[in-house]
């Protein structure tokens, strides 16, 4: 297997400058893929740069979660692999304490600059720092990177660690299957630079081939490790840990084939 370590200062992620951990290559693609994505096509639609995002993200939250205003105020959040903040920053509206942590500087820096009330921590998920190793969290949110990693069911135990019994679980993960088209242009676009690729896909857009904004297109297509986990398996993972399975599809998304799903801890096994 083709692997190389993960440099985190390589990244310019700074805060964990003697982590090595050893990543595959498409790994570290990934990751640089997201890191570009940040940096340079933040604004759109759905996102934080978003007015009607931002003037709404709140009633999504309550609507994904299935839980109250008044119930969520005050509660501590953790956004794990927060990207641009957009759902850190619906959080916060909603009255929580919220801890931001992604792996890379550029969404740290968005998060940094547009919701400046969170908590921002650079670090792999896969290997948290000693100052959230021993903390627990209200609501863990996971939404949309368990996926992008080369083993999504320990990036789920590792959610766990985070959990107090009372905690809630979210997560939104890849479930459908893209079909072959998108999975050949995804490899296409791996054989050239990550730069290269956000030419590539504005020429396709510009040719009539595909079609949406340009940053939707770039995170569906730029990044090498997009896992599709079918529901039986995510239930399983759930239930090996005693915890409810509550799969809704929120209305901002309602169309949407994957998986959304909250869970809590239902009591100790015998
Ligand atoms: C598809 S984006 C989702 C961002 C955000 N949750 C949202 O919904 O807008 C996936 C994010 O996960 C982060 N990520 C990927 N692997 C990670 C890891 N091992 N540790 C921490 N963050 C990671 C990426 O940097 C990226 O910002």
């Amino acid at each position: 297997m083709c692997s190389e370590k993960l440099d985190l200062a390589r990244l310019n992620t700074g805060c964990r400058k003697n982590s090595w951990l050893v990543k595959t290559k498409d790994e570290l693609d990934t990751i640089r893929s997201f890191e570009y994505q940040w940096k340079n096509l933040a604004d759109s639609k759905y996102l934080i740069s978003d007015e009607t995002w931002r003037n709404n993200v709140d009633n999504y939250i309550l609507d994904e979660l299935g839980v109250t205003r008044d119930w969520i105020r005050g509660k501590t959040v953790i956004d794990v692999g927060c990207g641009g903040g957009r759902w850190t920053y619906g959080f916060v509206k909603l009255g929580c304490q919220v801890t931001a942590l992604d792996v890379s500087e550029g969404p740290c820096n968005l998060i940094r600059k547009n919701v400046p009330q969170a908590e921002v921590v650079m670090t792999d998920l896969f290997e948290l720092p000693k100052i959230l190793r021993n903390r627990k969290f209200d609501i863990v949110w996971c939404w949309g990177v368990i996926h992008h990693t080369n083993n999504p069911h320990k990036a789920f135990d590792t959610l766990l660690g985070l959990m107090s019994e009372d905690s809630l679980l979210h997560l939104y993960v890849y479930s459908f299957n893209r079909g072959i088209r998108v999975k050949t242009l995804r490899w296409i676009l791996g054989l050239f630079s990550i730069n290269d690729r956000e030419s590539i896909i504005r020429l396709l857009v510009r040719l009539g081939i595909l079609h949406g904004s340009i940053h939707e297109l770039f995170d569906s297509l730029s990044t090498q490790i997009n896992h599709e986990i079918p529901e039986t398996e995510l239930r399983s993972w759930f239930e090996e840990h005693n915890l409810s399975y509550m799969h809704h599809t929120p209305q901002w998304s309602k169309t949407s084939r994957d998986l959304f799903v909250t869970g809590k801890k239902i009591g100790i096994k015998n």
